[in-house]
């Protein structure tokens, strides 16, 4: 998978292949990254950077060629990869070495050899200049089209090394005939899908205010410009990390384009002592020559295999029920009790217990970081209460804000200095909290005691890890880094603590939506917006870097608690069952017909749920460009999949839609077993589906097809 042959670097996945080269000076030169290729070291790339006007001594100008690490200021001014203090750096070939497997990544969340498939090239560069080292990390994995990068920066100075930026990853492409497509904007509309042609000049996606954010999610597609779901060249790259992050498009005078992708250069620095190490985190590069979809389907199966681990990487995920929309925080455990006593008997397998449940707290003004029992609410305690529950034959799971403390909690008035503060500034508080300061080990320490303690006592074998605000003065540069990695620290011993709990990250909804997160979380809330038609939007925007085994969706109460919308409960029921399915609403007070629903949909979910949690996705219309959206999930031999296609608003007097399928086995016929009607897979996916939506707005039409 791996080649190094006359100076030229042959890396192999499943269909791509990248390669570069060390030339004669001694710079890393990008050749390619594609499609599979059989190339020729001769056939790749010209000589003809060394030229009459080359600016360096050894003949080369580094500003006209396409490189694997960039630096600034010699013979290259275009932005540079890596940056040393502002200085002027070079950097060229010192050493390298290929072997079998991948190595974690220190202090940070990476991805995995899973399937034993995996080989890295190391390739160390050195600066001169600053007596800096540079090694370059690339792991391929052989039945996988994505390409993991990231880099290690060692001082080998006797003084201190200064380090202003640090980028995971940078590619040269040849041309800038791209568009680009990323994921924003806001709370309660999390990855809507943005398109843009790639222009002169830069474009910087990125994110300042602490964790990855609602605002930019760190996946980024660069792609031919008329790609759709099924053709043209889609390349895309995905920071595995939680903090401030930066996708860099950058174009040259000749219109070449760059692109980096790493934390956030700004509000960065870095200081390494004399032999000290700074390791960047890890991207993840994916290509596909089919289009979105292919794509997607490629990096699907690389979280699915390669990010998410543990217990519950290939378990059905339980369907759950959680109080939050159901009480907010009024809540006493008869309440909790009557909840999970008629979910247990509408066929639900986990109870939730969200915020609410610890020190005083009855709304969002207090106790985050008193970790103890409300015992007027709960009087039986937490441990008490799951046993309750458990013992109606229904697991327990409970809610934690671990990074957060309120300034009205026994913690800050213990440890006011354990919020995250600037010198001399009283601290800007969000939703009535501040941040924890992570950074600090002491503070690491309570965190993962006090979470820790509680779910050795209780029968909790779900946790939902909320992360509320973004993170406001920073005391110095490179805090945000600092913060992440001591959330890390925290988010690794606690959930190594408890190896056989499922966790689900939440961030006011969907704000901490990433592989780093996934690395320990298998799953996360996609958004705090749970109206099923604005879920539409955000489940499809998610859907192009994410697979519906880590997004969290569930049905809610009608009208929409945050939109006042009243689709029906089928629909609700429907768009819910793409992701990992749940209720968040107060079924006690439902009449029977919404209770027989909920059965019903219990049981459906109960058989499509593996389909959902390991199939491969298809986008068939895309909500953002119409009134329909619509998408498939099909099994790996293709005997069976979940199609579901929803009207946004019905146009009088216009036809039913047709809808083509895909995924499906060419000249076979498969049964909806909603309907008993049987279809040629061919006339589904070539003629396409007359939807025979219900009348009026809102509406979903579903199909579960098996193959006869
Ligand atoms: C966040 C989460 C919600 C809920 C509340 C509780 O907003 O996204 O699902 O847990 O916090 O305070």
């Amino acid at each position: 998978m791996i080649k190094f042959e006359n100076d030229y670097f042959f890396l192999e996945g499943k269909d791509i292949s990248y390669i570069f080269r060390i030339d004669k000076a001694g710079y890393l030169i990008h050749c390619y990254f594609g499609k599979k290729i059989k190339a020729h070291p001769t056939s790749i790339v010209p000589e003809r950077f060394y030229c009459w006007h080359s600016w360096g001594e050894d003949g080369v100008k580094l500003d006209e060629i396409a490189q694997e690490c960039p630096t600034f200021g010699h013979t290259d001014l275009r932005k540079p990869m890596v940056n040393f203090g502002d200085k002027v750096s070079v950097l060229k070939y010192k050493a390298h070495k290929i072997y079998k497997g991948k190595n974690p990544l220190a202090g940070l969340p990476s991805s995995i050899d899973a399937a034993m498939d995996a080989e890295t090239l190391e390739i160390t560069l050195f600066d001169s200049v600053n007596s800096v080292e540079v090694t370059l990390f690339y792991t391929v994995f052989e039945s996988m089209n994505t390409i993991a990068r990231h880099v290690e920066i060692t001082n080998k100075a006797d003084a201190d090394l200064k380090i202003d930026s640090c980028y995971s990853m940078s590619i040269d492409f040849e041309h800038s005939d791209f568009a680009e497509t990323h994921f924003a904007v806001r709370w309660g509309f999390e990855r809507e899908k943005v398109t843009s042609p790639v222009v002169r000049g830069s474009l910087d996606l990125n994110n300042a205010r602490g964790g990855s954010g609602h605002f930019m999610n760190p996946f980024v597609c660069l792609h031919s410009p008329d790609a759709n779901e099924k053709q043209g060249d889609v390349y895309s790259f995905m920071l595995v990390y939680s903090g401030n992050h930066s996708t860099l498009i950058d174009t040259d005078q000749r219109c070449r384009t760059r692109v980096m992708q790493g934390i956030n250069p700004f509000g960065f620095e870095w200081s390494l002592k004399k032999g000290e190490t700074f390791t960047s985190p890890e991207s993840l590069l994916t290509f596909s020559p089919c289009g979105f979809g292919g794509m997607s389907r490629s990096l699907h199966k690389f979280i699915k295999t390669n990010i998410v681990r543990g217990k519950w990487k290939n378990k059905p995920r339980p369907i759950l029920i959680n109080n939050w929309e159901a009480t907010y925080m009024n809540f006493n455990e008869e309440k909790i009790l009557s909840i999970a006593s008629l979910a247990k008997d509408l066929g639900i397998e986990l109870f939730v217990l969200d915020d609410g449940w610890f020190g005083k707290r009855n709304w969002d003004n207090c106790s985050l970081g008193d970790w103890y029992v409300n015992t007027e609410k709960l009087p039986s305690g937490i441990d008490g209460l799951a046993e309750k529950v458990t013992d109606m034959g229904i697991n327990f799971g409970l809610w934690f804000e671990p990074e957060m403390v309120s300034p009205d909690s026994d913690l800050y008035r213990a440890h006011p200095d354990w919020a995250i503060h600037a010198e001399g500034l009283k601290p800007a508080e969000s939703r009535n909290q501040l941040v924890l300061d992570l950074s600090r080990k002491d503070v690491q320490d309570y965190v993962i005691e006090s979470v820790v303690s509680i779910l050795k006592k209780a029968k909790i074998s779900y946790v939902k890890w909320d992360y509320n605000r973004y993170i406001t003065d920073m005391p110095r540069l490179g805090y945000n880094h600092e913060y992440t990695l001591g959330m890390y620290r925290v988010t690794d011993e606690i959930t190594q603590a408890a190896p056989d709990v499922l966790f689900e990250g939440c961030s006011g909804g969907g704000g901490r939506f990433d592989a780093g997160i996934l690395c320990y979380m298998p799953q996360v809330w996609t958004s705090d917006n749970t109206d099923p038609i604005e879920r539409v939007y955000i489940q499809y925007g998610t859907s192009f870097g994410y697979p519906t085994s880590t997004m969290g969706s569930h049905v809610t109460a009608s009208p929409n608690h945050y939109t006042a919308r009243k689709p029906s409960m089928k629909t609700r029921g429907d768009i819910a069952l793409s992701g990992n399915f749940g209720y968040e609403l107060d079924i006690t007070t439902l009449p029977k017909e919404d209770l027989d629903a909920i059965k019903a949909q219990v049981e459906e979910c109960k058989r499509i749920r593996s389909l959902v949690q390991y199939g491969d996705f298809y986008r068939l219309a895309d909500p953002f460009r119409g009134n329909i959206a619509a998408w498939q999930i099909v099994n790996e031999d293709k005997s069976e999949s979940f199609f579901c296609a929803v009207r946004i608003l019905f146009k009088s007097n216009v036809y039913f839609p047709i809808i083509k399928l895909d995924g499906l086995s060419e000249g076979a016929l498969y049964r909806d077993e909603y309907t008993g009607n049987i279809y040629s897979a061919d006339e589904l996916m070539h003629r396409g589906l007359f939807v025979d939506f219900d009348h009026g707005d809102f509406v979903t039409y579903t199909m579960h097809l098996k193959k006869i």
